[in-house]
């Protein structure tokens, strides 16, 4: 079949959308029908960067905790938000301990101090989400050093103290609590904007690159450590961060064109990089090491195209 033949057999813009929002609402109530298997149990992890309602944190928290993990430390420095992610997880799953934590992710001793944390009480720690981060509007001329650094602070940083604290905690055996050997999974969110450009601002995009970067080199200086480093890079996706965007697309009636450039053709939610994030904590992911994971409806792999060109 024809390039241009396979283009007319698709779908209208008003179908593509139509479906493409029955497609989320579906993605979105997984969780009220999938059964819970288990796939965290006895893990200890923190999660940073929950505290936004429609956030990826918030989503992987809940799932985490679905997946039977044994305790989550969840940091945010709004706290706002804290005490009804903390009923909501208790309330669903009261098998799952939560600690929620007001701090700085990218603070050394607050990180230090929550992974020893995790020691003193469980004494164990297996997974770490550094997902904090932040995004900058401003474009070239309008940005300034400290907005380097800000971005550099909040993204990267944070980014390298999970690591190294992370990892200290990781390397530590207690077989009462069954952790026989060193081990553990860190996994940071980088961006699609880390990859290559047009995804965000200048600063943003180069801190997202470190973090991919990190996530590349890390797992050499923790050889035969059985703790793994990789960063998951989401696309476009719904939360708290791109919301601006989706309120001015929604007003102007725009929506519909929202993610267009992948070849889904539509935008994720946090739900999705959840699921990212679960496979990287799980086991299920025991040989993924040192990769930057791309979530993004298959964005960065591709030159830019025009459809039907090569028909
Ligand atoms: N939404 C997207 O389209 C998208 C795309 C690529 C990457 N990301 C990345 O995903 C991650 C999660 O963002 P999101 O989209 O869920 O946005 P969000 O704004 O909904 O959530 C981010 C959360 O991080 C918290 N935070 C920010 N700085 C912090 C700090 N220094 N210490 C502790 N908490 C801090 C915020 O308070 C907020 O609760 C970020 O690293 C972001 O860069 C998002």
């Amino acid at each position: 079949m024809s390039y241009s033949k396979i283009r007319s057999a698709q779908t209208s813009a008003e179908e593509h959308y139509k479906i493409t929002n029955a497609r989320l609402e579906k993605i979105r109530s997984h969780l009220t029908q999938a059964p819970r298997s288990n796939k965290l149990k006895d893990k200890v992890c923190v999660i940073t960067g929950v505290g936004s309602l429609k956030g990826i944190g918030r989503a992987t928290a809940i799932l985490y905790a679905h997946e039977g993990a044994k305790h989550l430390y969840l940091l945010d420095y709004d706290p706002q938000n804290l005490p009804n992610l903390k009923s909501t997880i208790e309330k669903s799953y009261p098998d799952v301990k939560v600690t929620t934590v007001q701090g700085d992710a990218a603070d050394e001793a607050v990180i230090a101090g929550l992974c020893k944390q995790a020691l003193d009480e469980e004494g164990r720690l297996d997974v770490f989400f550094a997902n904090a981060g932040w995004a900058s509007k401003d474009t070239i001329q309008d940005a300034t050093a400290e907005t380097f650094n800000r971005s550099m602070r909040i993204n990267a940083l944070s980014c390298f103290l999970a690591i190294k604290h992370a990892s200290a905690a990781m390397l530590k055996t207690n077989s009462t609590r069954g952790k026989e050997t060193s081990g553990g999974s860190i996994i940071l969110t980088a961006s699609v904007a880390g990859i290559r450009s047009g995804a965000g601002t200048l600063d943003y995009s180069a801190s997202k690159a470190a973090v991919n970067s990190m996530a590349k080199t890390a797992p050499y200086q923790l050889q035969k450590t059985d703790i793994r480093v990789n960063s998951i890079c989401p696309g476009l996706i719904e939360t708290g961060m791109s919301a601006a965007t989706f309120d001015y697309a929604r007003s102007r009636g725009t929506d519909g064109k929202i993610g267009q450039l992948n070849p889904l053709g539509r935008y994720g939610v946090p739900e999705e990089i959840a699921k990212a994030a679960l496979f990287l904590a799980s086991d299920d992911s025991s040989y993924v090491n040192g990769q930057n994971i791309a979530v993004d409806g298959g964005l960065s792999s591709s030159h830019p195209v025009v459809p039907g060109r090569w028909a």
